[in-house]
C-alpha cells in the first residue's frame, strides 16, 4: 500500500518524538511491504516564525492531500507569559481542528502490565483499566465568541453547542460502545449549564437507537473524582471540549506517564493522530522526552486510517517489549538506567 502521511512536527519536543514515530513507521512499512510518502509541513510557533501564521494555508493543503496526519505538539513559552500576543501557536491547533472538521478526539487510557507500579495510584485501583474518552473537539467554549468589555476589565468566553454537534459526537460514542462493553457514560454539568442540558437531552433521545447500550449520566466533578478512585468502572465516555481536555490529562496519570497516551482526531476530512501531551518546552532539544505516545499514535494511524491492524499490533507489541525490557526514557526509569528519546526510537525500529 502507498501511504501519504502529512508530518506536522510542531514545537518543543514535537520534532524529537515525531522522528521516532517516523523511524518505527518506516520499519513497519519495510516489514509489511508498504511505501510511505512523508509530507512535512509547518505548524505552531515554528510556522509563526516562518510566515506569521500558526496554521498556514500551505500546511492545510498538505493535510488535505494526505491520507492521514501525524502531529507532534504545539506551544512555545515565549507566548505563554504574554497575554497580549496577537498570534499564538495554539490558535494554529484550533484552526487546524476546525478546518479539517476534526470533531471527535479519541483518547484512550490503559495500563501497561510492566508499568502498573509506576502509577501514583494503587495497583488494585488501576489494574485492568481500559477506557476511552471521546472528546468533542470543534465546539464549546474553545470556539464560542470571546472578548473583553468594560475597557478591558471584563472578559467572556461563550460556550455554545448545537444539537447536531452533540449528535455526531454521541453517535461515535454509541458505535464505539457497541464494539466494546456496551457501556457509555455521558459526562456533563447538567445541574448548572444549559449546554449540558442540551447534551443530556440529545443523548437520551438517541438511546432508543442503541437498545443494547447502557448509558449513565454523570456530572463532570463527580467523574473527576471517580476517575482516579475506580477508573476501571468506566469504558466509553463522551464529553464536551473543555471537560474532555481536563479529564484526559487527569486520566493519563493512571497509566503512569503523560508520555504514553496516544490519540486520534477524526471527523469530516483527513484524520489526525497525535500524543495527548503538550510541547514540554523544558525538555526540547535534550533528547529526553518519552516518544511512546507518538509512536502509539502512529499505531492508531495504521489501524484507523489505513485499516492495517497487523501493522498497528506490531507497533504495540514492540512498545510493550521495550517497556518490559526497561528500554525507557527517564520519566519511566525510577532513577535507574534510562535511554535517550532517539535511542528508544532506534531500539523500537530495530525490533519491529
Ligand atoms: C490538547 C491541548 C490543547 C487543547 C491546547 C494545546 C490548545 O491541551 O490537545 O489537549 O486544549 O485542546
Ligand atoms: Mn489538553
Amino acid at each position: 500500500m502507498n501511504l501519504k502521511i502529512a508530518l506536522l512536527a510542531g514545537d518543543g519536543i514535537g520534532p524529537e518524538v515525531i522522528d521516532q514515530a517516523v523511524k518505527v513507521s518506516d520499519a513497519v512499512a519495510r516489514k509489511y511491504g508498504h511505501q510511505i510518502t512523508w509530507m512535512p509541513a509547518l505548524t505552531g510557533a515554528a510556522a509563526i516564525d516562518d510566515c506569521g501564521e500558526p496554521y498556514p494555508l500551505s500546511t492545510h493543503e498538505v493535510c488535505l492531500q494526505a491520507d492521514a496526519v501525524l502531529f507532534g505538539a504545539i506551544g512555545h513559552p515565549k507566548y505563554d507569559n504574554d497575554p497580549s500576543a496577537k498570534v499564538r501557536p495554539e490558535q494554529g491547533l484550533l484552526k487546524m481542528r476546525k478546518q479539517l472538521g476534526l470533531f471527535a478526539n479519541v483518547r484512550p487510557t490503559f495500563t501497561f502490565p510492566s508499568l502498573i507500579d509506576k502509577s501514583p495510584l494503587k495497583r488494585e485501583r488501576i489494574e485492568g483499566t481500559d477506557l476511552v474518552f471521546l472528546r468533542e473537539l470543534t465546539g464549546g467554549i474553545y470556539f464560542g465568541d470571546k472578548g473583553r468589555t468594560d475597557g478591558g476589565n471584563t472578559a467572556y468566553d461563550h460556550c455554545v453547542y448545537t444539537r447536531e454537534e452533540v449528535q455526531r459526537l454521541a453517535k461515535k460514542g454509541f458505535e464505539l460502545a457497541m464494539q466494546r462493553s456496551k457501556k457509555l457514560c455521558c459526562v456533563d454539568k447538567a445541574n448548572v449549564l444549559e449546554t449540558s442540558r442540551l447534551w443530556r437531552e440529545t443523548v437520551q433521545a438517541m438511546e432508543k437507537d442503541y437498545p443494547e447500550v447502557t448509558v449513565s449520566y454523570e456530572f463532570v466533578d463527580a467523574v473527576a473524582m471517580r476517575l482516579v478512585q475506580w477508573p476501571n468502572s468506566y469504558d466509553v465516555l463522551i464529553t464536551e471540549n473543555l471537560f474532555g481536555d481536563i479529564l484526559t490529562d487527569e486520566a493519563s496519570v493512571i497509566s503512569g506517564s503523560m508520555g504514553l497516551m496516544p490519540s486520534a482526531s477524526i471527523g469530516l476530512k483527513t484524520s489526525l493522530f497525535e500524543p495527548i501531551h503538550g510541547s514540554y518546552p523544558q525538555a526540547a532539544g535534550k533528547d529526553i522526552a518519552n516518544p511512546l505516545a507518538t509512536v502509539l499514535s502512529a499505531a492508531m494511524m495504521f489501524e484507523d486510517a489505513f485499516q492495517l491492524k497487523t501493522e498497528a499490533q506490531a507497533i504495540r507489541d514492540v512498545v510493550n517489549k521495550s517497556l518490559a525490557e526497561g528500554i525507557v526514557t527517564e520519566d519511566l526509569s525510577d532513577g535507574g538506567k534510562s535511554y535517550k528519546t532517539s535511542e528508544v526510537g532506534d531500539w523500537l525500529a530495530a525490533h519491529v
